[in-house]
């Protein structure tokens, strides 16, 4: 069989001429839809993860990043930035090397977990650490890119909005029709935009019947949408949805309404807590900000309002490698301690119980 050949050209018909031109690709998308007993069982619903981690930088950012940096190339771009919590620039800084541009990128000091800082600076990006949070990156990148010649691949950026919208064709072409629900973490909330526009294209003129229930969950700390006003100094241990003002906020409310959908709040133990489930009972390993979904869902299912037998899907959207420390903490905030043995085979066996 032919190697899956990345987004643009799996879906080249249905993304516009200025991103197919001159495409710079790293071979994102075609990740996997698992099923997941475990959580269906939970849900009384038939569940499915989007592994979005298995991008090649580890997190969906990738499939926007493809159609922007694959534009700012057709364009003659030779530099680019971008805010971010660290995984857009992780992505930006992978894609800018492959396309010979420069790439500067704007993160909250001392708020970006270790892997994607080591990915931007692994990657040769420019990177400049704020004293401030996201929403002054973001502020500071749309300020620099509008005075100076840099093109901003920020999610404001259109471009990026139709690569990351394939996600919603892969999901309706695995399934056959779109899902009865849609569920994703909503941080400055790019992605729900694309994902509601990928639904409604195939909707509209594609293989599927109809669109999903969109479901969004933001960080209790971090829930600006939630609130209904901007939060100042948003707080979470999720730092990839630590925003306080969403640039794509209408377009989210948009999805949120005109699917019957909602977007709700998870607290920082129910993030954890799902983060355990998704590792120790599905076997998918993901960064906090990923089990945002899934803590909702449980959330949801919970209280009793999850539509029995609904076919649900939930993006789980960067790989855990990116953040690791969370896996080594225990329930109760406590350090995981390894077992210490000899090299011999009795104290082994004897560590693991065996007889
Ligand atoms: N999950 C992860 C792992 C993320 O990195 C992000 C956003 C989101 C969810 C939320 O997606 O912003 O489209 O609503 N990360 C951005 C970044 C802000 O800079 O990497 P969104």
């Amino acid at each position: 069989a032919q190697q899956w050949r990345g987004v643009i050209a799996e879906y080249a018909d249905r993304l516009p001429e200025h991103v197919r031109r001159t495409v710079v690709t790293l071979g994102e998308g075609g990740t996997p839809l698992v099923a997941a007993p475990v959580l269906s069982e939970r849900a009384g619903a038939e569940v499915f993860v989007k592994v979005e981690g298995m991008n090649p930088t580890g997190s969906f950012k990738d499939r926007g990043m493809t159609s922007a940096i694959s534009a700012a190339a057709d364009r003659g771009a030779k530099a680019v930035v971008c805010a971010s919590t660290g995984n857009t620039s992780a992505s930006a800084a992978a894609y800018a090397v492959r396309a010979g541009m420069v790439c500067a990128v704007l993160v909250p000091d001392g708020k970006i977990a270790m892997g994607k800082l080591s990915q931007a600076v692994a990657h040769g990006a420019k990177l400049l650490q704020v004293d401030g949070n996201f929403d002054d990156c973001l502020v500071a990148a749309r300020k620099l890119a509008e005075a100076y010649p840099v093109e901003l691949v920020n999610s404001v950026n259109p471009d990026r909005i139709e690569g990351q919208k394939t996600a919603a064709f892969e999901i309706v072409d695995a399934l056959g029709d779109a899902p009865d629900i849609h569920v994703l973490p909503v941080g400055n909330a790019g992605n729900i935009t694309a994902y509601w526009k990928g639904f409604r294209e195939y909707a509209q003129d594609g293989p599927a019947t109809r669109t999903p229930v969109m479901w969004g969950f933001q960080a209790a700390g971090a829930a600006p949408i939630v609130l209904g006003h901007p939060v100042d100094e948003p707080e979470t241990i999720a730092t990839a949805i630590r925003i306080g003002n969403p640039a794509s906020w209408q377009q989210a409310e948009e999805a949120r309404d005109t699917s019957g959908g909602l977007i709700e709040a998870v607290t920082d133990e129910e993030i954890l807590a799902a983060h355990r489930v998704l590792s120790a009972e599905v076997g998918v390993f993901v960064e906090p900000a990923s089990a945002s979904g899934v803590a909702g869902l449980l959330k949801l299912a919970a209280a009793g309002c999850v539509p029995a037998g609904a076919r649900i899907t939930i993006t789980v959207t960067g790989h855990g490698l990116k953040d690791p420390q969370w896996a080594l903490r225990t329930p109760d905030g406590g350090d995981v301690q390894p077992v210490r043995v000899t090299a011999d085979v009795v104290s082994i066996a004897d560590a693991l119980g065996l007889d």
